[in-house]
């Protein structure tokens, strides 16, 4: 089948055949669809969707363009963990080695940026000498030995995916339902996981920003997981604000390490022990949720989850000695801070405008293939409900050059907004989907 019929196909609003979604992905995989075809077919999918049974096809097809990889031999339930993507969300580099202290194997495939969210790999590679392209066998040999593997798609894993990626990155086509199902599911059935807890993040820095769209989404990833044999939950959290105070890679690392010492943002916290207890529970090494979460609190403050992730630092060719000495980690050579504007209390931080800042800054891409500035980004000062004094630092934004600094102030600048009273205490966690049903605990809208 001829690209441009497809593409033409998808425009006008129709149904893909199989063999045309398989023409696609083997054409993306091959690279016999130029990436200016690719782009207009994922455009039109954007703008057409594409409904469940093309959206499994779809996710099969993407698993399928490499190889699926068995870990049947590890013993145990392999628990993988994805995120849909915020910012400021560094749950996964905190989540794996904690949940692996716990006893859970957790085999972790992780992206790049994503239009203006942050990607695990770019936050590793902050770590110097921190390798994310492992080949498989090293891959199966750390998860054997550590418990825990945080790397990019090799080679051979849904290679469609990566490619697909990072042309959705720069194409303004990463918002859709199909194409981040396909996407996250694809790599979570190759990567060898027998159970997932997906976390399907929902608001202004989201990439589905009402409940409803998350719900769906996360319907869509739990029943393509369970058809294929992998016991799927889904979190659907809240991405209005950014997660934690640190934007951008290398200040993510150093505040994940805060956390694996016990400290740092309760949201944070929270979200970690509340992802966490399902990936203990999945992996049936607690009885009850009561119990696992004590495991996971206990394996913080304990340091085992530290220990964890300097062996897998250590491992992964990383220099460990940044665990005890973050300022070891690329560090900008330049910080602007920002200040209250007014006396009161912050009612709002946008985090879709404070991803774009942080891409401002650089520590984004603008097109495939750009290198990203590792130190860039931004630090939270002030978070909703926290009061503030006019000339108070609220924001201090990190930096190498000025030109970016001047593109990121005017979006900071609007994302912050200082009122009068505290905004209501809003939950992070909305909804929960599984095999077994679901519970919104927030009205879907
Ligand atoms: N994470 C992915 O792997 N893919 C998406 O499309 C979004 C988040």
């Amino acid at each position: 089948m001829r690209a441009v019929d497809t593409i033409r196909a998808k425009r006008d609003g129709d149904a893909l055949s199989r063999e045309a979604i398989e023409a696609f992905v083997t054409g993306v995989t091959d690279g016999s669809w130029p990436d200016y075809q690719a782009s207009a077919l994922l455009m039109a999918i954007v703008l057409k969707g594409m409904n469940p049974v093309e959206t499994a096809w779809l996710t099969d097809a993407m698993a399928r363009s490499g190889d699926r990889v068995d870990l049947s031999y590890i013993p145990g339930i392999k628990v993988g963990k994805h995120s849909t993507g915020g910012v400021g969300d560094k749950v996964s580099i905190i989540l794996a080695p904690l949940a692996a202290a716990c006893g859970v194997t957790v085999p972790k495939m992780s992206g790049r940026g994503l239009g203006h969210t942050g990607g695990t790999l770019d936050k590793l590679e902050s770590i110097p000498g921190f390798r994310v392209a492992l080949s498989l066998q090293e891959y199966v040999a750390q998860l054997t030995e550590i418990g825990c593997c945080l790397i990019g798609q090799t080679a051979t894993i849904a290679p469609a995916d990566k490619t697909l990626y990072a042309l959705r990155d720069v194409t303004g086509t990463v918002e859709s339902l199909p194409l981040i199902a396909s996407s996250v599911m694809s790599k979570k059935l190759a990567e060898g996981s027998g159970a997932l807890v997906l976390d399907v993040k929902c608001g202004r820095g989201a990439f589905m920003k009402r409940p409803a769209e998350a719900r769906a989404l996360a319907r869509s990833m739990v029943s393509i997981g369970t058809a294929s044999g992998v016991r799927t939950e889904c979190f659907i959290t809240r991405m209005d604000v950014p997660l934690g105070r640190a934007v951008g890679n290398a200040l993510e690392i150093t505040e994940c390490l805060e956390v694996l010492r016990g400290h740092g943002p309760v949201d944070l916290i929270e979200l970690v022990v509340r992802l966490g207890t399902r990936m203990v529970r999945l992996a049936e090494k607690a009885p009850t949720d009561e119990e696992a979460t004590a495991m996971v609190r206990q394996a913080l403050s304990s340091g085992a989850a530290l220990a964890k992730f300097t062996a897998m630092v250590v491992r992964q060719g990383g220099d460990p000695r940044v665990v005890d000495d973050p300022s070891r980690l690329p560090s900008a050579a330049l910080s602007h801070v920002m200040t209250a504007p007014r006396s009161g209390v912050v009612t709002a931080v946008d985090a879709l405008l404070v991803g774009r800042a942080a891409v401002a800054l650089g520590a984004g891409r603008d097109q495939k293939g750009d290198a990203v500035d590792l130190s860039a980004g931004l630090l939270l000062r002030k978070k909703p409900g926290e009061a503030v004094t006019a000339g108070e630092p609220v924001m201090e934004l990190r930096y190498n050059d000025p030109v970016r600094l001047a593109a990121a102030l005017p979006l900071v600048t609007q994302a912050m907004v200082i009122g009068d009273r505290p905004p209501a205490d809003e939950p992070l966690v909305l909804g929960w989907v599984h095999d077994r049903g679901e519970t919104m605990f927030v009205v879907s809208a």
